[in-house]
C-alpha cells in the first residue's frame, strides 16, 4: 500500500514537471487567426468572434457566415444567451493546457458562448424530435450569435412555455453542473444535510434549488447582500461567509458542494459527516497548473479518511436538460437572473463574470 502511494507521488511529480513545461510552451505562442473571406451570396449574421488569446478586448462582434443545418441538426434563432467562468476559460485560453484541446497558437473554434435559448427555424431532413417553431434551449458552442446548429440528439431540450428565454439561456452549464455534483457525484438523498458553498452563483442558485427539490436541508453560504436572495431560493440555513467561516461552525453535513475552493480539505473534512461527501466542482484558478491542485490533494488524503473527496466535470446531456426543464416547468427551479446584457456589450458581460460575484446568471439578449 505504502509502495503504490510512493510510486503514485513519483509518476504525480513527473507529470506535474513534464505539464508545467508544455504549459510554458503553450502560453508563449498566441498569434491571431485572419477573419475568413465571405461568398457575396452567402448569408451572414451577427456573431461574438474571437481570433487570438486574450482579454475581453479581443472580442469583436462581426458579420460571419449563417450557419446551415446538416441533415440531423436544428438551425436555432438565438434569443438569449448566458455566461459562464467557461466562456473566459476559452477567451484566455487557460489555464495554457487547455489550449491543447483549444487550439495551440489561436483558437480552433472562433465563436464563443455556449449557454442558450430560442426558436428552430430549420431543420435537417432526418430530424424528427423538433419543427420549426419549437422554442428550446440547451448548450452549444458559438451561442453568442444569432443563429446556431444543434444536433438533434445533442444538448437541445423543449422550452417550457412558462419558462422565459432568458431563464431558459440560464440553465445549461451552471443546471446541469448543479443537477450532476448533487444527484451523481453527491448521491444526495432526502434528508441529508447538504452545504452549497458559493450559492448566490450561477450554479449555486440552481444547486440550492435542485437540493431542495431532492428534499434535503440545504445550507446555502454566500456573502451578506445575498443573504436574503439565497433564502428566497429555499435554503434552510444561510451563513454570511463575511461573518462566519463555515468549516468552523461545528455543524456536519453529508454533503458539501463547492464551488469556490477556498478552505482546505482538512478544514471542510471537520465539517463532514464520518461517510460524507465533498464534491469540488470550482474555484481553483492560475493560468498553470492551479486548477489541478485540488485534485492532486484530494488524491493524496483520500487513502487515509473515510470521506469521500472528488472533482467533477459537468456533461450535457438531453436527458438531464429534460429533467431541468420538468423542474422549471414545476416551479422547483426558478433560474435566478444577474444583469441583461445586448450582443454589443459581450466584453463588459465577461469582464463582470470574471469578477467572480455574479448574482445568479448573467445574460445576453439576443432579440
Ligand atoms: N467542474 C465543472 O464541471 C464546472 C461547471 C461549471 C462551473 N464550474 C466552476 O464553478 C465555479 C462557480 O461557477 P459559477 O458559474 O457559479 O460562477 P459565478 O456565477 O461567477 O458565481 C461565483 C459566486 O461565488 C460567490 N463567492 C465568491 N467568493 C465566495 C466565498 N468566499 N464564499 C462563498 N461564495 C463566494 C460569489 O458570491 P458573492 O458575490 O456573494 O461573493 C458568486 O455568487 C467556477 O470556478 C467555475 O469555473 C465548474
Amino acid at each position: 500500500m505504502k509502495l503504490r502511494y510512493k510510486i503514485s507521488g513519483g509518476i504525480l511529480v513527473v507529470v506535474v514537471i513534464a505539464l508545467s513545461s508544455l504549459g510554458l510552451v503553450l502560453s508563449h505562442n498566441s498569434d491571431c487567426k485572419p477573419a475568413p473571406a465571405i461568398a457575396d451570396t452567402s448569408e451572414t449574421m451577427k456573431a461574438t468572434v474571437y481570433r487570438c488569446y486574450g482579454s475581453p478586448d479581443v472580442l469583436k462582434v462581426e458579420d460571419i457566415e449563417k450557419p446551415a443545418p446538416a441533415d440531423d441538426q436544428v438551425l436555432v434563432r438565438v434569443v438569449a444567451a448566458s455566461v459562464n467562468p467557461l466562456d473566459w476559460h476559452y477567451m484566455r485560453g487557460s489555464p495554457y493546457l487547455m489550449r491543447l484541446m483549444i487550439g495551440i497558437g489561436s483558437p480552433d473554434e472562433t465563436r464563443l458562448g455556449v449557454d442558450y435559448a430560442g426558436t428552430v427555424e430549420a431543420v435537417g431532413r432526418n430530424v424528427k424530435q423538433f419543427k420549426p417553431g419549437d422554442d428550446v434551449f440547451g448548450g452549444q458552442t458559438g451561442a453568442f450569435a444569432e443563429y446556431i446548429t444543434v444536433r438533434e440528439g445533442g444538448a437541445l431540450a423543449m422550452k417550457p412555455a412558462n419558462v422565459s428565454f432568458e431563464q431558459a439561456a440560464s440553465v445549461g452549464i451552471a443546471g446541469i453542473t448543479a443537477l450532476q455534483a448533487l444527484r451523481d457525484h453527491g448521491k444526495l438523498e432526502p434528508g441529508q444535510k447538504v452545504l452549497i458553498n458559493g450559492a448566490s452563483g450561477g450554479v449555486g442558485t440552481f444547486a440550492v434549488q435542485i437540493a431542495k427539490s431532492f428534499g434535503a436541508e440545504v445550507t446555502g453560504v454566500c456573502s451578506t447582500r445575498n443573504i436574503l436572495m439565497v433564502r428566497s431560493i429555499g435554503a434552510d440555513h444561510v451563513i454570511d461567509y463575511k461573518q462566519e467561516d463555515y468549516t468552523e461552525s461545528g455543524n456536519e453535513y453529508d454533503l458539501i458542494v463547492d464551488m469556490v475552493g477556498n478552505h482546505s480539505l482538512l478544514a471542510n473534512r471537520g465539517v463532514l459527516a464520518a461517510d460524507g461527501i465533498l464534491v469540488m466542482v470550482g474555484g481553483t484558478t492560475g493560468n498553470w497548473l492551479g486548477f489541478l491542485v485540488g485534485p492532486i490533494k484530494a488524491f493524496m488524503l483520500s487513502p487515509f479518511v473515510s470521506q469521500d473527496f472528488g472533482t467533477m466535470l459537468a456533461k450535457f446531456s438531453q436527458d438531464d436538460l429534460t429533467i431541468l426543464a420538468e423542474l422549471m416547468q414545476s416551479g422547483e427551479v426558478t433560474p435566478v437572473i444577474d444583469t441583461i446584457y445586448p450582443l454589443s456589450e459581450v466584453p463588459a458581460a465577461i469582464r463582470y463574470s470574471e469578477e467572480g460575484h455574479a448574482r445568479g446568471k448573467i445574460i445576453i439578449d439576443l432579440r
